[in-house]
């Protein structure tokens, strides 16, 4: 059930069955010379309206900016601040939680968020404690990675080994190829697997450091097939993390 899909008389009758919803998050940034910019709102995307159908949970429309400052250098590369993305989180959860959502999932597609959306969560949580809320129960938050499961993090060693990398990576390539419906992009890549250099600050810094953009990875070794094994498994795992996750 998509949120932006629906009407208010079908959310008030969802609420009379569940307080959670999931909301996907992803970025605008380069994913290497043949990756999406759209890769990781693709991705989460995909896989939040998959544990949607599996679960019957309502899911939210995607956030397709995140923290992505490091990847400024890069044409077509789009940020928010930390602060304004805490702002962003906090005022959706607390609309939705005024009307009686209670659960926010978080289905995220970049590792560049995680650190704010943290933070964004602790913001919520202060403000509760500072000045309780009168009415409707507090919200509760919680972070998913799409990759995140053992049985995720095995099929990507099996396919890819050490040239999966950490970002544009062959994994998120080839989720973002299946989910989209788009043919992978090719291109020559040199060298193969990119650098592994530990650390970045800004945009200069990483752009000098990564200069194709690459993190460690080969994403010329993705095929949509794997796009295919790889969704299915995010979406088993991920149903079954916010079912457990909303019946505590
Ligand atoms: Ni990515």
């Amino acid at each position: 059930m998509l949120l932006e899909q629906s009407s208010w008389p079908e959310i008030v009758s969802y609420l009379e069955t569940s307080r959670g919803i999931i909301l996907p998050i992803g970025s605008t940034e380069q994913h290497g010379p043949t990756g999406l910019i759209g890769t990781d709102a693709i991705c989460a995307e995909a896989v939040a309206r998959g544990v949607g159908e599996a679960s019957g949970a309502l899911v939210a429309p995607t956030l397709a900016f995140g923290m992505a400052q490091h990847h400024l250098g890069f044409p077509g590369s789009v940020t928010l601040r930390p602060r304004t993305l805490i702002a962003m989180i906090c005022d959706i959860v607390h609309s939705l939680a005024r009307q009686g959502f209670a659960k926010f999932y978080f289905l995220n597609g970049h590792g560049g968020n995680v650190a704010t959306l943290s933070a964004a969560f602790s913001e919520i949580y202060a403000g509760q404690s500072l000045d309780p809320p009168r009415q409707g129960p507090a919200p509760c938050c919680r972070l998913r990675n799409w990759w995140q499961s053992r049985e995720l993090r095995q099929l990507v060693e099996e396919l890819y080994g050490d040239a999966e990398g950490s970002h544009a990576t062959p994994s998120e390539v080839a989720l973002a190829a299946f989910a989209s419906a788009q043919a992978l992009k090719r291109a020559p890549l040199d060298p193969a697997v990119a650098t592994k250099k530990a650390g970045f600050t800004d945009a200069e810094d990483y752009r000098r450091a990564f200069p194709d953009g690459r993190i460690g990875s080969n994403p010329s070794l993705a095929t949509a097939e794997d796009g295919r094994r790889l969704y299915e498994v995010a979406v088993k795992t991920a149903t079954q993390d916010y079912l457990a996750w909303l019946a505590q």
